[in-house]
């Protein structure tokens, strides 16, 4: 969605801009553009399309120490050059970058149209230019804080002024908002990923704070004007992690790093000596988590088919009530939080809004909240009473693979660890840590099968539709595969369990139609088979994902190493991203970039 990126220092802001421009594009846009600061004037370009489009227009000459840009996703009006951020007021002096809604935006606009202002654009983001310019506040900042108090909604903003071409304004309510610290220059970003070619030196905006950030430091405070403290911390990843690395797509490179991703989940955290695991993130004693009675986990899209994984693995190592929903639901529900109930809340990015309003919601209601969360000092992360960070390193593609397998494993790691204070014996316990221990490697013999995987997957590329079935554990692991083959090949996928077949979509079966099945070698193994029997008997065409060969039932068979049952879907899952994959390669489908998708929900 959104990015900002801003700049100010001694050197020209305009190749950084551009080049944290295309930091952001994985998150998905529509349109782009760019203000500098420079002599008393702004320079103001954009563009609708791709940042390289926007690149494209720029004037040589375009140069200046100050400056603010930004990828937008249209929410108020259509993608258009007109609509594209920054915004400025009617003298041309103040240019902002906006992420998140100004709700009031209808009721201010008719109020400053009253007032004799005309719009340039149809965006809520363009009130807030007028609003600042209007000020009669001296400072820019004074002027910035006046207009955020006339408006109700959320956002993230960077703010330059032609006549303070020394300093941006920036400011944070509920859309993320970090500075950069530089040498003798500062920066701003929504998302890291702008920062880390920059500095690794970062400070994160809370709600309801703003700064000014000048070449040679910054000062924050509350929309009130109370001086805030602040602390640097230190970004974990590099910026050669950012990088496509060689890879023909982002999402490529990262299911090939799942093997490095698991290890990073795993690192520190297994005791085989008492088969337990150690989450020093968790901020609960063991007394606190004996007195947990439900375990309910909120996320969305694949993190909510994280969470259904993980609500398995916790229920049947700890025997603990679990169940997971999505985050987007939740909210709106009014749902009971009960104090015996640990909320778990699971997000790649960290940004989500609607997880993050359900964290909040909980929070409120005095619920206690772990977070399973990729990104450090994230929204999401700062929000939890405590948790699990992932250690996967960035996920780039909109289609969460490495993030996905990772929860997985931190779910595993946090049942193992309540298993371990409740009624999982020693053995059990020393049983799962050495499966854990043993996931990396087993990861990378599943990925070895890429190539095989590949030719399967021409059975998706013909097809408009696809079947996905899985029974008990491997049923979240057939909604997950279903999930990546429809948002990067734009196939039809459906997941059912496949105890479910029989009671209505059996009647979907055709000839050709593809079913992946979820055919692990456990308890349900006959049931499963029988599954497949009845869809071979319909001349439905069947990808068995498993342990062992069905001998010859199956159309395709795409076997992979066993782990303990608790722990096989984590395996299983992996053969559906790279069929997923190579479908929409096949397709020819902007993989890294689905239409009409961001890789971070942070509006409604
Ligand atoms: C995953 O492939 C999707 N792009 C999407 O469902 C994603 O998992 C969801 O939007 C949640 O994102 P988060 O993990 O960053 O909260």
């Amino acid at each position: 969605m959104c990015g900002i990126v801003g700049y100010v220092g001694r050197q020209d802001g305009v190749p950084i801009l551009m080049e944290g421009l295309q930091r952001l594009e994985y998150r998905g846009y529509d349109s782009a553009g760019v203000a500098v600061a420079k002599n008393g004037a702004l320079r103001v370009h954009k563009a609708q399309g791709k940042v390289r489009d926007l690149a494209a227009g720029l004037p040589k000459r375009v140069a200046g120490p100050a400056g603010i840009a930004h990828t937008r996703w249209a929410t108020h009006g259509v993608p258009s050059d007109v609509n594209a951020h920054p915004h400025v007021d009617a003298t041309g002096n103040v240019a902002v970058v906006h992420n998140g809604i100004i709700e009031n935006a209808g009721v201010l606009r008719a109020r400053l149209e009253q007032e004799g202002v005309a719009f340039a654009s149809e965006t809520d983001t363009e009130v807030l230019a007028h609003l600042i310019a209007r000020s009669d506040a001296p400072d820019l900042e004074d002027a910035v804080r006046e207009a955020l108090r006339a408006v109700q909604g959320t956002y993230g903003l960077a703010v330059v002024d032609a006549r303070h071409p020394d300093r941006l304004v920036i400011a944070r309510n509920g859309s993320p908002v970090v500075i950069g610290i530089g040498e003798r220059e500062m920066l701003v970003a929504s998302d890291v990923a702008a920062l880390v070619r920059h500095t690794q030196q970062i400070v994160h905006l809370d709600d309801g704070e703003m700064a000014t950030l000048r070449p040679d430091g910054y000062s924050t405070s509350t929309l009130d004007a109370q001086p805030t403290q602040k602390t640097a911390s230190t970004i974990d990843w590099g910026a050669e992690q950012y990088d496509k690395g060689g890879a023909e797509h982002y999402m490529l490179k990262e299911i090939h790093e799942q093997g490095a991703a698991v290890q990073g989940t795993l690192r520190g955290r297994l005791d085989h000596r008492f088969g337990t695991a150690h989450l020093g993130g968790l901020n609960l004693s063991a007394r606190e988590l004996r007195s947990v009675r439900r375990v309910k986990i909120l996320g969305c899209g694949s993190a909510y088919y994280a969470g259904l994984m993980g609500a398995g693995t916790i229920e049947s190592l700890a025997r603990i009530p679990a169940d997971a929903e999505p985050a987007s639901e939740f909210r709106y529900r009014n749902p009971v939080i009960e104090a015996d109930t640990l909320y778990v809340a699971v997000s790649q990015s960290g940004e989500t809004a609607d997880t993050l309003a359900a964290v909040q919601e909980v929070t409120r209601r005095g619920g206690r909240v772990l977070g399973i969360v990729n990104v450090v000092g994230s929204s999401i992360a700062r929000a939890c009473d405590g948790g699990v960070y992932l250690h996967a390193g960035p996920e780039v593609s909109v289609a969460s693979t490495k993030a996905f397998t990772c929860t997985a494993v931190a779910f595993a790691l946090l049942g193992l660890h309540l298993g371990r204070i409740r009624d999982l014996g020693p053995a059990d316990g020393q049983r799962l840590a050495a499966a854990l221990a043993e996931l990396p490697s087993q990861v990378e013999e599943v990925l070895a099968r890429d190539g095989l995987i590949a030719e399967v997957a021409e059975a998706f590329a013909g097809c408009d539709s696809a079947f996905y079935v899985g029974r008990v554990r491997g049923y979240p692991v057939a909604l997950e595969g279903a999930q990546k083959l429809k948002e990067i090949s734009y196939v039809h996928a459906e997941a059912y369990p496949s105890s479910e077949l029989k009671h209505g979509p059996l009647a979907l079966i055709e000839p050709g139609l593809p079913t992946v099945a979820i055919v692990p070698d456990d308890e349900l193994l006959d049931k499963n088979r029988s599954t497949v029997e009845q869809i071979r008997a319909r001349d439905g065409r069947v990808i068995i994902v498993g342990h062992r060969s069905l001998g010859g039932l199956a159309d395709h068979e795409i076997l992979v190493p066993r782990s303990q049952p608790e722990l096989d879907p984590i395996l299983l899952g992996i053969p559906l991203q790279l069929l997923a994959y190579h479908a929409a390669v096949a397709l020819g489908r902007d993989v890294d970039q689905p239409r009409n998708l961001a890789k971070s929900v942070t509006v409604e």
